[in-house]
């Protein structure tokens, strides 16, 4: 661990774009947190795709955010910018990031910071904040998800998709899922998914409307984009809402306009990183009402698929491309 007090901080940071070996330790300044912000301690940083697609050069940190990646981090608060009254010295927090997390030291407005619900260590809390705040605003605030309707969730086994299918079933909504094998088909079931459906090898479509008895589903989360957005128009219930969160299978795709206005279906997405404090801050209050008890309570436990030491970055963002993981990959800090 280096010193606080020379100013200075190991973080991983990626100095030419390219593959998992691309990750090195580097030395940067402990930052200041400015008025409004809480400097966090960082214990642990979870890993997202983004962080792949940014360390291959095709996501560049927003301005003003590090260089460095790293979207969310437990930890504990070390000092306070001025205006901040909500956390003190000491508090044991996570948040969400526009970058950074790779560190032992992060910045970040207050209003991106959430206590540890319940009982949960700084890896698991580590896990929460991606995670959670987009599904909270794509399925439940654009989606809509409301009260008896049901969900599919495609990548179900993944970070986001997991927090998916637990918030939504803990929420007493009947959710599918899709994975990529039989054994990540299982994962989603002990989930709580009601039946996940291999994607490599049976045709969701076919097995929505079976399970569904032709009625379709109510939302779509989908992570695959331009490839799947026929067939997602397709499973969508009348009045459904297809949410789209990422273009894994291309940002292109090919829709019938006719079942979109017979349907009376609705198209939308979105991208968490650009959106503004305010916004953040008001799914972040929105988690604390509707999510952290499920989490305090232990109604619903975050899923770590394994632990890498914060040198260790490139091993872990390798797992993450290998698709081998079920839940979420997580650096240990300290
Ligand atoms: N828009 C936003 O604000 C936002 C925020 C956070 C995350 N995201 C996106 O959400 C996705 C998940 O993020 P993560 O960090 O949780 O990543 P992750 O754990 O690596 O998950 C990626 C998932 O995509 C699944 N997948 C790929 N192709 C698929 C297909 N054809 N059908 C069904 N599933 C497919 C994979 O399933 P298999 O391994 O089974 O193939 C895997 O579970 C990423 O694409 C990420 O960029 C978007």
């Amino acid at each position: 661990m280096s010193d606080p007090a020379a100013r200075l901080m190991k973080v991983v940071d990626v100095p030419q774009p390219g593959g998992p070996e691309a990750l090195v330790l580097a030395e940067r300044p402990v930052p200041e947190p400015a008025r409004g912000e809480v400097l966090i301690k960082v214990a642990a940083a979870g890993l997202n795709r983004a962080d792949c697609l940014q360390r291959r050069g095709y996501y560049p940190s927003p301005s003003g955010a590090p260089s460095y990646p790293g979207l969310e981090v437990s930890g504990t608060v070390a000092s306070l910018g001025d205006g901040v009254t909500e956390f003190k010295v000491g508090d044991a927090v996570c948040a969400l990031l526009q970058g950074g997390g790779y560190a032992e030291y992060c910045r970040v407005d207050a209003g991106q910071v959430l206590p540890i619900p319940g009982s949960l260590d700084m890896i698991q809390a580590a896990a929460l904040p991606e995670a959670m705040f987009t599904v909270w605003s794509n399925v439940f605030q654009f989606g809509r998800l409301q009260k008896g309707e049901t969900l599919l969730v495609h990548g179900g086994s993944s970070g986001i998709g997991v927090a998916a299918i637990q918030l939504a079933v803990a929420r007493g909504h009947t959710v599918f899922a899709t994975a990529g094998s039989d054994d990540k088909c299982r994962f989603c079931e002990s989930l709580g998914a009601r039946r996940a459906i291999d994607y490599k090898t049976e045709d969701f479509v076919a097995e929505i409307a079976k399970q569904t008895e032709g009625r379709g589903v109510n939302v779509v989360l989908d992570m695959v984009g331009g490839s799947y957005v026929a067939r997602n128009l397709q499973v969508l219930a009348t009045e459904g809402r297809l949410v789209m969160i990422a273009t894994q299978g291309g940002a292109k795709g090919e829709i019938d306009v006719m079942r979109i206005m017979q349907q009376r279906l609705v198209i939308t997405g979105s991208t968490l990183r650009p959106r503004s404090a305010e916004f953040k801050r008001s799914i972040r209050d929105q988690l604390l009402q509707n999510v952290w008890p499920l989490l305090a309570s232990g109604r619903i436990q975050p899923v770590v698929d394994s632990v890498f030491a914060l040198a260790e970055a490139s091993r872990a963002h390798a797992l993450m491309e290998s698709s081998e993981h079920k839940g979420k990959i997580i650096l240990a800090v300290i």
